[in-house]
């Protein structure tokens, strides 16, 4: 690293007052949501070294169809084989490393096959066929590089270093969310935004409510923050987050306030009364409602430009109905995500500001505090 650009880097120093108790703690150093170099460490230390949700079984039903996941700077295809099985592999040739696959998504390959010199491999990646390879060739030494990978509650996970903990174990105390079925529910909606702000700052947004009133008039309408003291902390080594409740005479979060769609089945009253929110580090935000799931991934493209992929799942049986109509509540997050989005590009604009100073948390920003804690303790030991 260049004296110029380790000068970009903040101090472990830096972090101390984040990392300190609430209190007297100080959100983030400006440079974390700025410098090449921070998110450059990030992506070496965080984002090809965690568990990270690119997608859903569901996207994938049938043997041959894939997706591709940029993680990091490199491409990823999750595929399905013909055992059915889901695995990942780097979208890389074994003979001179031609990227293979383009098309970020498709159905039923019966192969995957190099457009450079025509490699082709199995579905389970080993290597089909190499053509006019020297007698001696062993084709078994050039099967494609597998990713880790593993599914929960339908979410596939892939992991990019072959040394981390099991994902079994990373998401160990995340709390069980198996009533809300999320492996039957089937994406309704996906819109994908790109936002001119790192993306810490959409998971920082997202962990509190401290701006709903002032920025999100439809959402303080139908919602409300409830007391820490009502209901146990929600927070573990993965994951933090909380509720919010309905207001009295709401049915979920929509334009109307009502739910036109079919509450997930099996639910407990408690649960059609509450909206849960959680952070699932490092980018998935994941928020059961009664009748529905909404999930975002928030991916880095640049130090002040993140992707954000948001999906609406819903039940087979409302997407499968012919009236099927999401838009009360797809407009009701479209809206409340746009909103934020702003509310993010503006924080962004204020960071890299000569004049920003890391300031202090309001009390119900215990989790925007909780996450911002677990990332500068990542971060003081990539540094
Ligand atoms: S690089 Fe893929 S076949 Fe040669
Ligand atoms: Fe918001």
């Amino acid at each position: 690293m260049t004296i110029e650009a380790a000068r970009s880097v903040p101090r472990v120093l830096d972090l101390e007052r984040t990392r300190g108790p609430f209190a007297d703690a100080r959100t983030l150093p400006g440079a974390v949501y700025t410098s090449g170099e921070v998110l450059q460490l990030e992506q070496r230390g965080l984002f090809a070294r965690e568990w990270l949700c690119v997608g859903r079984e569901v996207d994938i039903p049938a043997a041959g169809d894939y997706f591709l996941k940029e993680i990091a700077g490199d491409s990823i295809i999750v595929l399905r084989g013909a055992d059915g099985a889901v695995r990942a592999f780097y979208n890389v040739c074994r003979h001179r490393g031609s990227r293979l696959l383009d098309e970020p998504r498709g159905r039923g390959l019966a192969r995957v096959l190099c457009p450079y010199h025509s490699w082709s491999y199995h579905l389970d990646g080993s290597l089909q066929n190499a053509p006019r390879m020297d007698e001696g060739f062993c084709k078994a030494e050039f099967g494609l590089v597998p990713v880790r990978i593993g599914v929960h509650e339908g979410f596939i996970f892939v992991n990019l270093d072959d040394g981390a903990q099991p994902l079994e174990r990373y998401l160990a105390d995340l709390p069980d969310l198996a009533r809300f079925r999320m492996p039957e529910l089937v994406c309704g909606r996906r819109i994908e935004y790109d936002v001119a702000a790192n993306w810490k700052l959409i998971c920082e947004n997202y962990s509190e409510c401290y701006h709903c009133a002032g920025a999100h008039p439809q959402l303080a309408r139908i919602s409300e923050q409830i007391s820490r003291g009502e209901r146990g902390q929600e927070i573990g080594a993965c994951f933090n987050g909380g509720p919010m409740r309905l207001r009295e005479g709401v049915e979920t979060m929509s334009m109307s306030g009502r739910s036109t769609l079919p509450t997930i089945p099996g639910l407990s009253l408690d649960d059609c009364r509450y909206v849960h929110y959680y952070v699932i580090y490092p980018n998935m935000l994941l928020s059961p409602h009664p009748d529905y799931v909404l999930v975002h991934t928030a991916w880095p493209v640049t130090p002040e430009r993140t992707h954000v992929v948001c999906e609406w799942l819903f039940t087979a049986a409302a997407v499968g109905a012919p009236d099927f109509d999401p838009s009360d509540v797809v407009q009701f997050w479209d809206t409340t995500n746009r909103q934020d989005w702003a509310l993010c590009e503006r924080a962004q604009a204020g960071v890299r500001s000569r004049g920003f100073r890391p300031g202090p948390y309001q009390s119900s920003e215990d989790c925007v505090h909780i996450f911002d804690r677990w990332y500068a303790d990542r971060l003081a030991e990539l540094l």
